[in-house]
């Protein structure tokens, strides 16, 4: 098997599903935003501040060429905007099989109430009408980039888990 990629909206659980399948299966798991992170040496949030939103999604893409040179089998969780652009949603076709992890925008703002700091993407926004407006936007590309949609409901990460390794048949 080549990767398997987790895809979704922030706060529908990309890491922590990440981490769970990583177990499981005995996969090591690579978290898109971390990589950035340490290769950067900078927090995200530090990233956007000084560099703004483009140079961060050039990091990403950067990031996912670097990965499709890696002959490796990982568990990867992407960061939530990385589908939006078309070249990252071809370079993800090479690097593996992507699941998106779909949440319903209720679940996305009540768990996102928290953390909202962390997230560039989100600060200084109404919560609620960012998360549904950004969600309105990226649909379409996260179903593209989709090879499964695994429908999260306001499961927790063992049941999400038990879904993924199911619609994958692994
Ligand atoms: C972003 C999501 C974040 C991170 C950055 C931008 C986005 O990752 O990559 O803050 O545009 O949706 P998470 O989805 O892991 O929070």
């Amino acid at each position: 098997m080549k990767s398997l990629i987790l895809e979704g909206f922030m706060g529908c659980g990309k890491s922590r599903i990440a981490f769970e399948l990583g177990k499981e299966l005995k996969l090591r798991v690579l978290d898109t935003d971390k990589l950035i992170e340490s290769r950067q040496e900078k927090s995200i949030s530090d990233i956007f501040k000084d560099e703004g939103e483009e140079a961060f999604r050039d990091m990403e893409t950067e990031q996912l060429e670097l990965l499709t040179k890696d002959e490796q089998s990982y568990i990867i969780s992407l960061g939530g905007g990385m589908p939006c652009r078309k070249e990252n949603r071809e370079l993800l076709k090479k690097l593996g099989k992507v699941v998106y992890l779909r949440a319903e925008p209720e679940v996305l703002i009540k768990r996102l109430e928290r953390g909202v700091e962390k997230r560039p993407m989100l600060s200084g926004h109404d919560l609620e009408q960012r998360v549904k407006e950004l969600l309105e936007k990226r649909k379409g590309d996260y179903e593209e980039a989709a090879d499964i949609i695994v429908d999260i409901g306001n499961e927790d990460v063992k049941t999400v888990t038990a879904r993924v390794r199911k619609a994958m048949d692994i």
